[in-house]
């Protein structure tokens, strides 16, 4: 039977994500987004072509019908960019390839100021968001008064929605000195780029249930990971949308009993960008080779990402509580070379031993990880496309792994190229 494949984020995003999505929906009828917004950055390397996708579904590159769903946060203009750049890289981009969801809910510039405009208010207090007007975004979304994709086509409604969103901001923007919003040219803005945006606009859900009634494949594309996940993860540093698994069905428009596979993506490290605690992380000369090696920096703000090792007490919970089947590895070649390689196993706080990464801020800013040593390898495993390409011990490593956490490995990436991937179950072919 072929089954419906969700991909996520195991760790605190950058996970490397788009290759993975890229290799597997070579495999998919279509391709669908249902969370975060541009805030994501999914990199894709074709042979000698580099695609940075931020909004469009990874699936458009290979002329899949890519779907921006409801749960995805969508500034327009970034979008009408993104598609004009994709185009332009040869990609065929048009409706038989993309639809917009008619009720996501846009990024409106005010929301991008108010992201910033907070940013530099909390000081060092702050998330270190992406500055893209998501949180703002989803605020105004589960507050009611969020403008949607189809609004812009109902020039009445559009106007009287504009009125009620601006007598909320208006007092956010005063409190934090912000000039006042301008509600002609915003009402214009949007009614000018609404003939664009038309062609793609559809019920999202419906292309969903045809595609199950005709047995199709479904690719759930997640952004961000499940540390960032705004009830799951590291609280208040995370991003403001779900970014578990049971997000693709609300976030799309279809049941959570037509999601049969759940991918987890994995890094064979870990790295973190933006504020937050981060058990593992290193402050030494091994974390500083990991970081140029694995060159980690944003592909959306291009900071320098912070890195650590794995985790093995968060992935396994955000296994669980993002309902993970299998974990695709990535990046396992930035490790090559690495005397000895640390898994953290559990943490103290206190004179407590914990098995999980507690809830509380202060717990979450205080554990010290409890480390097993395996030794590493010295031979390289860039590019190797299968088991007996890899040396034994870091094979050991992705078995001990497997263990720790508790999924099987499905998938091994071992570059940024498509092909070099190893496989060991088809999440298709459940
Ligand atoms: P926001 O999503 O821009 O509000 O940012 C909130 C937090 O999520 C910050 O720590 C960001 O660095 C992080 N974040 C958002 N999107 C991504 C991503 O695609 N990869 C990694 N971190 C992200």
């Amino acid at each position: 039977m072929m089954a419906n494949v969700v991909v996520v984020g195991a760790q605190w995003g950058d996970e490397g994500k788009g290759k993975i999505v890229d290799w597997l929906s070579d495999r998919a009828d279509l391709v669908v987004r249902f969370q975060g917004g541009h805030n994501a950055g999914h990199t894709l390397v074709v042979g000698e072509n580099v695609y940075k996708l931020s909004l469009l579904p990874s699936g458009v590159v290979q002329g899949k019908l890519s779907l921006i769903g409801n749960g995805v946060v969508v500034d327009p203009n970034a979008l009408l960019a993104e598609i004009e750049r994709i185009s332009n890289q040869g990609v065929k981009i048009d409706p038989t390839t993309l639809g917009l969801a008619e009720n996501a809910a846009l990024i409106l510039p005010i929301h991008q100021d108010l992201d910033a405009a907070r940013e530099n208010e909390a000081g060092k207090n702050k998330i270190g968001t992406t500055g893209r007007g998501i949180g703002p975004a989803y605020e105004d979304k589960v507050g009611r008064r969020a403008i949607r994709v189809a609004d812009l086509f109902d020039e009445a409604s559009l106007k009287s929605k504009i009125e009620r969103l601006m007598a909320h901001h208006r007092a956010l923007r005063a409190g934090l000195d912000l000039p006042p919003i301008d509600g002609e040219k915003l009402f214009a803005d949007l009614m000018a780029l609404a003939p664009k945006l038309l062609p793609y606009v559809r019920p999202v859900w419906r292309d969903l249930e045809q595609a199950r009634k005709d047995n199709k494949k479904v690719l759930f594309e997640g952004a961000q990971g499940i540390l960032l996940d705004v009830d799951h993860g590291t609280y208040p540093y995370v991003t403001s949308s779900s970014t578990v698994a049971g997000q693709a069905a609300s976030g799309s428009g279809t049941g959570p009993g037509n999601l049969d596979y759940v991918l987890g993506i994995v890094k064979a490290y870990t790295t973190r960008v933006g504020e937050g605690p981060f058990p593992t992380e290193l402050f030494d000369d091994v974390g500083k080779g990991i970081g140029e090696r694995g060159r980690e920096f944003g592909t959306v703000t291009g900071r320098a990402r912070r890195c650590g090792w794995f985790d093995a007490i968060l992935v396994h919970q955000a296994c669980c509580v993002g309902g993970i089947t299998g974990l695709a590895l990535t990046k396992l070649d930035v490790l090559d070379g690495v005397e000895t390689i640390n898994i953290c196993v559990g943490y103290k706080l206190g004179d407590k031993v914990l098995d999980y990464y507690p809830s509380n801020l202060h717990a979450q800013a205080n554990v010290e990880p409890i480390y097993e040593t395996v030794e590493g390898w010295s031979e390289t495993t860039f590019g190797a496309r299968s088991w007996k390409d890899l040396p034994a011990n870091a094979i050991k490593y992705i078995r001990r792994i497997e263990e720790l956490v508790g999924r099987p490995i499905a998938l091994v990436s071992t570059s940024p190229e498509r092909e070099d991937t190893i496989l060991v179950t088809d999440p298709f072919a459940k």
